[in-house]
C-alpha cells in the first residue's frame, strides 16, 4: 500500500499555522492529523495572556477530530517557522497517543515542507496508557 500523499495534509496545517493566535510566544504551529477514516483535521495553537491556559496546535486538531466523531490518528503533521524540526510537546504526545498506535508517522515540518518523519513511538517511548490502571488492582 502506498503512503498518502503528504501535500494535502501539509497545506492545512499551513493554513492553520497562518490563523494560529500566539502574540506572546510568537512561535506559531500548525498541525494535522489525518484520521482512521482518511479525513484531515487541522488545528493552531490558541494562545491566552493566561500563558499557561495556551492550547497546542496538536490538541486543536485532536479537539477537531474527535468533534466529528472519530477517534483513531493514522498520521500527523506539524509545520513551525523556526529553522529545525520542532517535536509535539509532552502533554500533546499523550493526547496522541490516546488515539494513535506506537507506529503511526509523525512528520516535523517547515513551511518549505518536510524535514524529519519519526513515529510516535520513538516520540514516547515506554506511554503511560489505560493498561497501567486496567489491570487487577493489587
Ligand atoms: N506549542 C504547540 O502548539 N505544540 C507543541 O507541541 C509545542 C508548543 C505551542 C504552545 C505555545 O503557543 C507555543 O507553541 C510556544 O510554546
Amino acid at each position: 500500500m502506498s503512503p498518502e500523499p503528504l501535500e494535502p495534509m501539509l497545506d492545512l496545517a499551513r493554513q492553520a499555522l497562518a490563523n494560529a493566535h500566539a502574540p506572546y510566544s510568537r512561535f506559531r504551529i500548525g498541525a494535522c492529523v489525518r484520521s482512521g477514516s482518511g479525513r484531515l483535521y487541522a488545528g493552531c495553537n490558541v494562545e491566552n495572556a493566561s500563558y499557561p491556559v495556551t492550547q497546542c496546535a496538536e490538541a486543536t486538531a485532536i479537539g477537531a477530530m474527535v468533534a466529528a466523531g472519530e477517534r483513531q490518528i493514522a498520521e500527523v503533521v506539524i509545520v513551525t517557522e523556526r529553522p529545525e524540526p520542532c517535536p509535539p510537546c509532552g502533554r500533546c504526545l499523550q493526547q496522541l497517543a490516546e488515539f494513535a498506535r506506537p507506529g503511526i508517522p509523525v512528520h516535523l515540518c517547515g513551511p518549505e515542507g518536510l524535514r524529519l518523519t519519526t513515529t510516535l513511538g520513538e516520540l514516547l517511548p515506554m506511554a503511560f496508557g489505560p493498561g497501567a490502571f486496567e489491570r487487577d488492582a493489587p
